[in-house]
């Protein structure tokens, strides 16, 4: 399956199976015979996929070379980027060469930060392993790194020149991470396609289907990105279940629950909020809460409603003294609404105190 997503820069996506092995190919298409490939990886992933995608580079015709660094959200920060470009320049990659980055969203925001940085930008292709950055991280040039401040508080926005999905390395990835790339995979129901929620609620098994369902999501986000390359407006929509969200990550120290899961409780939060005001369909949450419960994930948490309430208060989405919410009308129908910090924080606790609180 194929997309082309139409930004400053257009880029294709492929969705394919075994498509680690013909990447070269594809990237013959791109890039002069004998460029230097830079292959970014973390040290889970490169052992599992590295040696394939270095040797599908060379017989293509290409020079590669690999930096792995250690898994993990701990390795996205500036220290590691750094080391990167002091690879790229080691390796004497040129504006006519080109990174890989080969993982989850951690790899491809930090390759794509370090494509944006060297040498003013250089092209980078993204082969995302994780369900996540293959539904989500991978496509729309969102790249950054950690600060000790906060997440992602520093990158740019850079496109990649291709978008390598292969389906069949799902196969190795940890079940929590599955579930966790679930979260987003049910919010692009939840946001744009009641088709693909109800194909999450009533398929048996996901295996056969995950080429269609991975195509749907990515689908999703690229009309979002097209609309709204810069994230000044309808980008926003793919925040649902996000204010509540971070702010219960904040509140369990980012340890402990995944962001996913965390996503997933703010969905059925929110989505509780709406019907509270009157402008999400009624039982929305509940159908919310059914699906994340057939794949694993979490429908409330014990984090105080206080905690969460005071964490969004530090919501970078927040304008002025008010708060942008994303709200459904029903499952798949999502839009943007701007309320008070304060009215905010009365509905919460008005709409999600546990019975006998209130
Ligand atoms: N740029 C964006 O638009 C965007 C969007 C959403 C999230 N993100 C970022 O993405 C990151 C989270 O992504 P993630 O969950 O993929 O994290 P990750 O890259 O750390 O991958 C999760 C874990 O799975 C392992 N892994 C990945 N693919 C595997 C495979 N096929 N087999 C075995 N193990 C595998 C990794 O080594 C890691 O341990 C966060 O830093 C987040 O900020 C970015
Ligand atoms: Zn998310």
């Amino acid at each position: 399956m194929q997309l082309t997503v139409n930004t400053s820069k257009p880029y294709n996506i492929f969705i394919e199976r075994g498509c680690l092995d013909t990447l070269g190919g594809r990237c013959a298409a791109l890039f002069p015979a004998g460029a230097k490939a830079a292959v970014i990886s973390d040290s889970n992933v490169f052992p599992l996929y590295g040696e394939r995608v270095l040797a599908s580079l060379r017989a293509a015709g290409f020079a590669p070379s690999r930096f792995v660094f250690p898994a993990g959200e701990a390795s996205k920060q500036l220290s590691t980027v750094g080391e990167m470009l002091g690879f790229l320049a080691e390796q004497g990659l040129t504006r006519s060469d080109f990174l890989v980055a080969l993982g989850g969203g951690v790899t491809g925001d930090m390759a794509g930060f370090a494509a944006a940085c060297y040498l003013r930008g250089v092209s980078f292709v993204q082969a995302p392993t994780s369900l996540l950055a293959q539904v989500d991280s991978s496509v729309g040039g969102k790249t950054a790194v950690d600060l000790p401040q906060g997440k992602n508080l520093a990158g740019a926005f850079h496109q990649p020149a291709l978008v390598l999905i292969d389906p069949d390395t799902l196969e190795t990835l940890p079940p929590l991470f599955f579930a966790d790339g679930m979260g987003e995979v049910i919010k692009y129901g939840c946001i744009r396609s009641r088709t693909l929620f109800e194909t999450l609620r009533d398929a048996g098994s996901l295996a056969p289907l995950m080429e269609s369902i991975l195509f749907d999501c990515v689908d999703c986000k690229r009309v979002i990105v097209e609309h709204d390359e810069f994230d000044t407006g309808e980008r926003m929509l793919l925040n649902f279940g996000h204010t509540l969200g971070h702010a219960l990550e904040k509140a369990h120290g980012y340890t402990g629950l995944t962001h996913g899961a965390a996503v997933g409780i703010g969905m059925v939060l929110i989505a509780r909020l709406g019907e509270h005001m009157g402008l999400t369909q009624a039982g929305t949450a509940e159908q919310i809460a059914a699906v994340l419960r057939k794949y694993g994930l979490p429908v409330s948490d014990d984090a105080s409603l206080d905690e969460v309430i005071r964490a969004t208060a530090l919501d970078k989405k927040g304008l002025g003294g008010d708060l942008r919410i994303v709200l459904l009308r029903s499952i798949g129908e999502s839009f943007v609404h701007r309320l008070p910090r304060a009215e905010f924080a009365a509905l919460c606790r008005a709409s999600l105190a546990p019975e006998g609180a209130r």
